[in-house]
């Protein structure tokens, strides 16, 4: 038997069990004066502080608010340097565009197996200080053979949510040859990458893949057993929610520009819907209506989608906030969305609620309840993160 941890004290527990919420509609499936017991690397007891058994070692939460720790299902953490003079020039009145990313190439290409580990390294660990527990990293600044499948071999080091998205952009050098690069990605660049992935992705949205292409790269990934997610409707809207739909695609990711029968499409297929809301901030485009989509049935996620082009943010509490004050979800609805939902658009249920049995991976808030990740805005609130058990830092 492993050793067991008790966590008494808490003055809110979010479990995010789901029978809470079918029994009496209760979406994070809050306790007050809460204990949980770790044993191991999972959780072993949840209730009340009052009936905790006895454990190896005692912890005081002194009356914090404890969640699960927060599931980032996007983001694109291996890469070399920043586009800080980009974002400088959107800031004074540029638009996004697509082909910001060939920049991030450039300098990802230079850069050596050490100096890309190193900086995805910097930034898992910003997450976990953060309360981000489960990453999903994706390549995409690579865009040879070489380069993807090492910026996924990096990627695997940190995770085991690794997304092979060599279909993120056309690198330069097959600007006149868009159908010979998805043969590349779909072909000897698909082979070298899938050992090292779990997933397979591409940008399907105007200036990047068209939806023929996307779905030839989604396709072709399935067969080599990886599983898909899709970029789409980031800057426009487009076919690419309703191929994700068609497929039964985990989720589909950004959904800013949605058309009705985008959002019919996700309610009946059950594809997650993840809102990016670092992007929105970081381009200044209008945020997505996540509103629009949990009151149509629609699972709604949330994710950092840290990137050095449109969204440099590893922070999903800021995430949470955003989500809150400007795309009409309430507190309880975001966090829920960073944690429950984030695990369902990765096809996890061990992670992101806090039920017996899950891993223990939480996260202590130096703040009463959950609430307060939106109504202290900018203010480093986690003041813990445990991951399998174990406290870090
Ligand atoms: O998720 N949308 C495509 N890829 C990234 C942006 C990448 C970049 O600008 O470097 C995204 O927003
Ligand atoms: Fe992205």
């Amino acid at each position: 038997m492993s050793a067991t941890t008790l966590i008494t004290h808490i003055g809110e527990l979010v479990t995010n069990d789901p029978e809470a919420l079918e029994e009496r509609g209760d979406l994070l499936g809050l306790l007050h004066d809460a204990a949980l017991v770790v044993e191991g690397s999972r959780v072993a007891w949840v209730g009340a502080a009052a009936d905790a058994p006895a454990a190896d070692e005692v912890v005081d939460a002194g009356g914090r608010a404890v969640l699960p720790g927060f599931v980032d299902s996007h983001s694109h953490l291996v890469f070399a340097g920043d586009r800080a003079g980009e974002f400088a020039a959107r800031m004074a009145g540029q638009p996004y565009a697509a082909g910001g990313i060939r920049t991030t190439v450039a300098a990802t290409r230079a850069a050596t197996d050490e100096q890309l580990t190193s900086h995805v390294a910097r930034l898992v660990q910003e997450m976990a200080r953060q309360g981000t527990t489960t990453v999903e990293i994706k390549s995409g600044y690579g865009l040879t053979v070489r380069d993807e499948a090492r910026s996924l071999a990096v990627a695997r080091q940190f995770t085991e949510e690794t997304t092979f998205l060599g279909a993120h952009v056309v690198p330069a050098e097959y600007a006149d040859d868009p159908a010979g690069y998805v043969d590349l990605v779909t072909g000897p660049m698909l082979e070298a990458a899938a050992p090292y992935a779990r997933w397979v992705d591409a940008f399907c949205e105007q200036g990047a893949f068209d939806v023929d292409q996307a779905r030839a790269v989604l396709d072709a990934g399935a067969a080599a057993g990886l599983r898909g997610r899709l970029h789409a409707s980031q800057l426009g809207p487009g076919p690419g929610v309703r191929l994700a739909a068609e497929l039964g695609l985990a989720a589909v990711d950004h959904c800013t520009y949605l058309e009705d029968a985008d959002v019919d499409a996700l309610r009946e297929s059950g594809t997650v819907a993840t809102l990016l809301p670092g992007v929105e901030f970081s381009t200044r485009q209008p945020y997505p209506d996540a509103r629009r989509l949990l009151d149509a049935g629609v699972v709604v996620a949330l994710a950092s989608d840290c990137n050095p082009g449109s969204s440099f943010t590893s922070s999903v509490p800021l995430c949470i906030a955003l989500a809150v004050r400007e795309m009409g979800m309430t507190p309880a609805e975001a966090v829920h969305a960073a944690t429950y939902a984030g695990a369902r658009a990765l096809l996890r249920d061990d992670v992101g609620r806090l039920t017996v049995g899950a891993r223990a991976d939480l996260v202590l808030l130096d703040a009463p309840s959950h609430v307060h990740l939106a109504y202290r805005p900018g203010v480093p609130l986690v003041a813990g993160t445990w991951q399998g058990g174990r406290p870090l830092r």
